[in-house]
This record gives structure tokens, C-alpha cells and sequence, in this order.
């Protein structure tokens, strides 16, 4: 297992931000980790890279434990930590050459040259670090943590505050790492969840509350099924409840309406027969996915 941790709790003074979690990854995947402000995300992400112990409980990385082999989780492990702090007086590559001290490795330059290529920093590279944009401040957070080919990537809150632009490319090349990496990633935008992990763990309040596909996760809790369907003019939403198994109907937009049913029977017929029963033509007729959005409002709700 590249990470495996068993029982953790932490608390800070009479505080517990972590209480008895554990989960394990392994091999290469991205996993999201999700949870409302205050989750414990960033300690987790702390104790699994040697920054803070825990109170009590197990981790460790690559089968080395984070207090006894701390030296090798560090070698292991490639850390971006939340606001990426970095140093805005080096310069690109100065930084980077220095990070790449701090591991010991011998052949700095070839490795920066490498880092820089691999995250985009070619025409950025001979700046202070201080006059860089943001996106490609994190660019250079992604390669300070990734310049010693560790097997462990764990990110917090990788691509916040980036453009449109910057967030597909900085997803692309996070999705490109998982494809030879373990990748542990947190964030608060479900789409990336959905456009990047393999897997997602939910934290609340210190506890996780799902650990899943992100597919499963999506379809787990579904008790109803949503259709939406347009048609070629305005409807009362009492006919549409008197269609067979429709509990809900609410209007979208225009002639559009949400129709909430039984997730056990199809009632696309069923509307199809209303609509040619009522004189009205269905321009559109479609199953709307219950989003990782829902499910992750609905396990952490307070
Ligand atoms: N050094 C600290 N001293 C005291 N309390 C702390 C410390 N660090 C974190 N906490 C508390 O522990 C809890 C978990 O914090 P943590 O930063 O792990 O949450 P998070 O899930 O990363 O939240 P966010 O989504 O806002 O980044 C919070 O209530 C926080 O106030
Ligand atoms: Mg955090």
C-alpha cells in the first residue's frame, strides 16, 4: 500500500480535528479527499508527510511509518501544502535547484531542466518567484514537489484561486502524474473530483463519512431518479404528479420541468403517453445525474 492509515486521531488542545480515521491507497490512483472547512483535511495531509505527529494512531507511506522512518516518508512523498508557501525572493530555478539540494540529489540541473519542462515553466523560468502569476506560482509548488520522483503526491488544494485555462492544465498534468503516482488531493470543486479522482474520501468533523468511486458514490444514496423533460408548451405541474411514479415535479426553466420518481421504474413512456394523451410534444426527454454535489451536501450536513 502506498499510504495506509490505521486508527488516527489528532487533536489540537481540547480540539480533536482528526478522530480514529483510517483508509488506505495504493498504487496509482488520484484520490479526491472532500470535506466542509474545518474538515481536518490539511492535518491529515500534515501527519501523512511528517509535519505535525499524531496524538495517536498510525500512518505510513511506501510501508514506512511517519514517526519511527520519517526520513523515508520525506523521501517518498511530494508535498504541495495548502497556500503553497514558497520563497518570492529565489528565482525559478534557484529555487528549485535548492529544493532539489535539500533532498541530496546529484544532478540538480538536469533535474530542474526537467521540472521546469514538466510543469510549464519554460518561459517563466528566470523569474523571481515573486513576480509570478498565481497559476504559475503553483506550477512551480507542483514541481518543488515533484523534483525528487517521489512515489506519493499529496496536494492541498492544488488549483485554487486558477483561471480556466491554468485549472484544465493544472488538472491534466495532476491526472497525467497519477498515471505512474499515488496522488491524495484535496479540494472544494466537485467538478475536478469529477473530472480527475479515481476515488474520493469524504472527512467531516474529523470522521470519514464515504470512501468510494466517485461513481458508486454518486449513484450509492440515490433513492429517486431525476428526468428532465421538455415540452412544446406551458404545463401544469398537478398533471404531471398524475403521471404514474412521478413524487416531484418541479419547473426548470421555461417548458422544461424536473420530474422526480421511484429510482426502481422507468417512467420515460409514461411521459411519453402524457404528452400524446394531453396534445403536447416532447422536444427533449433526458435521466439528469444526481451530482457528487448532492451527495457530498447531503453526508455533511450539519
Ligand atoms: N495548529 C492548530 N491549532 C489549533 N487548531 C488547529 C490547528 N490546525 C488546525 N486546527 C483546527 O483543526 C480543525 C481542522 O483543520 P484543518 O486545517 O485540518 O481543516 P481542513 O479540512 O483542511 O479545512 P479547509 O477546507 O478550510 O482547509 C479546524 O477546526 C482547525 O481550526
Ligand atoms: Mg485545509
Amino acid at each position: 500500500m502506498s499510504i495506509t492509515v490505521s486508527h488516527i486521531s489528532k487533536s489540537y488542545g481540547i480540539q480533536k480535528a482528526l478522530d480514529e480515521v483510517s483508509f488506505t491507497v495504493g498504487g496509482s490512483e488520484v484520490v479526491g479527499f472532500l470535506g466542509p472547512n474545518g474538515a481536518g483535511k490539511s492535518t491529515m495531509m500534515k501527519i501523512l508527510t511528517c509535519f505535525i505527529p499524531p496524538t495517536s494512531g498510525e500512518a505510513s507511506v511506501c510501508g514506512f511509518d511517519t514517526r519511527t522512518a520519517s526520513m523515508a516518508v520525506r523521501r517518498n512523498v511530494g508535498y504541495l501544502p495548502e497556500h503553497n508557501p514558497l520563497y518570492l525572493d529565489l528565482y525559478v530555478r534557484e529555487y528549485l535547484d535548492f529544493v532539489a539540494g535539500i533532498h541530496g540529489l546529484n544532478d540538480r540541473t538536469r533535474r530542474v531542466n526537467a521540472m521546469v519542462e514538466r510543469v510549464g515553466l519554460g518561459r517563466e523560468q528566470h523569474k523571481r518567484i515573486g513576480q509570478l502569476s498565481k497559476g504559475y506560482r503553483q506550477r512551480v509548488g507542483l514541481a518543488q514537489a515533484i523534483i525528487h520522483e517521489p512515489k506519493v503526491l499529496i496536494l492541498d488544494e492544488p488549483t485554487s484561486g486558477l483561471d480556466p485555462n491554468q485549472l484544465v492544465e493544472i488538472r491534466a498534468l495532476i491526472k497525467d502524474l497519477g498515471r505512474e503516482k499515488t496522488v491524495l488531493l484535496s479540494t472544494h470543486i466537485m467538478q475536478e473530483v469529477e473530472a480527475i479522482c479515481d476515488r474520493v474520501i469524504i472527512i467531516d468533523r474529523g470522521r470519514i463519512v464515504a470512501d468510494d468511486k466517485a461513481s458508486t458514490l454518486r449513484s450509492r444514496q440515490q433513492h429517486h431518479e431525476v428526468i428532465e423533460v421538455e415540452f412544446d408548451r406551458a404545463v401544469e405541474a398537478n398533471l404531471l404528479l398524475n403521471i404514474g411514479g412521478v413524487v416531484q415535479a418541479r419547473r426548470n426553466e421555461g417548458n422544461s420541468w424536473l420530474l422526480a420518481h421511484d429510482a426502481a421504474n422507468d417512467i420515460r413512456p409514461a411521459v411519453f403517453r402524457f404528452a400524446v394523451e394531453n396534445g403536447l410534444q416532447v422536444l427533449g426527454l433526458q435521466k439528469s445525474e444526481r451530482g457528487l454535489e448532492e451527495v457530498f451536501k447531503e453526508l455533511t450536513r450539519r
